[in-house]
């Protein structure tokens, strides 16, 4: 069985990597390691082999780890192409899929069982609540272009790890964009003063709900921003636009 260990950088940046094993034969694979100290310990300590060291972009904070990781073990760090997957064992695999926005080469791994998509190692693309920024590299129309791509393309069941710990800064914006929307309240519940350590992969269903970028359609939103409401404009434009005016509000925030 695939399994995922999680580990939190406690930085300011509040940095996501992830280990994902197989906990049979022990093979393992690293995904935006920031501090690779605990993750050496971890492998190390459970007799795991690390095949390799995967980043879903080249931000500081996502490989900051990868040459301590790859000197203690000799393992290779991946880079690969749009589509490409590696096998885990005969039924799972980890395939990236191109999201750019937040840089123009930002991927996302996909943790596949045979065509099911399990998981979403979703880098600085997607994060509970909201979606990456793009202030250092980045394109706020490709990711909105990015963000419904996955909104069309990725089952509601699968499970979302993103890299960072943002979770309750996203949602108590979302709230200032749908103060009456209760999945937001009742979430903002759930994670307020949650210690990091409890903190759980959530649902993407469960994102539908309460992240703004998802939520384009939402007339509270309309209305709080002054967008779109009872608009003969193109729909697919007008929720452009309504992306853009998020995301930069978000930025000021
Ligand atoms: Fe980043």
């Amino acid at each position: 069985m695939i399994q995922v260990k999680t580990f939190y950088a406690y930085n300011d940046l509040r940095n996501f990597s992830y280990l994902i094993y197989d906990d049979k034969t022990g093979e393992s694979w690293v995904v935006d390691p920031f501090e690779a100290r605990p993750m050496i310990d971890y492998i190390k300590k459970n007799s795991l082999v690390l095949n390799g060291i995967l980043n879903t972009h080249q931000h500081f904070d996502h490989i900051r780890g990868n040459r301590p990781l790859k000197d203690a073990f000799g393992s290779p760090i991946r880079s690969l192409g749009n589509s490409e997957y590696i096998q885990l064992n005969p039924d799972f695999a980890l395939e990236s899929l191109a999201t750019p926005g937040h840089t123009l080469d930002h991927q996302v791994f996909l943790l596949k069982e045979k065509n099911l998509v399990k998981a979403l190692f979703s880098g600085d693309t997607l994060f509970n609540a909201g979606v990456g920024n793009c202030k250092n590299g980045g394109d706020v129309n490709l990711l909105y272009e990015t963000t419904m791509m996955l909104m069309v393309a990725l089952p509601a069941d699968l499970l979302l790890y993103p890299g960072h710990d943002y979770i309750q800064k996203n949602l108590e914006f979302a709230q200032t964009l749908e103060p009456e929307n209760k999945c937001i309240q009742e979430a903002l519940i759930k994670v307020k003063d949650q210690p990091i350590e409890n903190r759980r992969a959530e649902k993407l269903g469960d994102d539908f709900k309460v992240n703004p970028y998802f939520r384009l359609n939402s007339q509270e939103i309309r209305q709080k921003l002054g967008v779109g409401v009872n608009s003969v404009e193109d729909a697919g434009e007008l929720e452009r636009d309504l992306f853009i005016k998020i995301r930069s509000l978000r930025d000021k925030w």
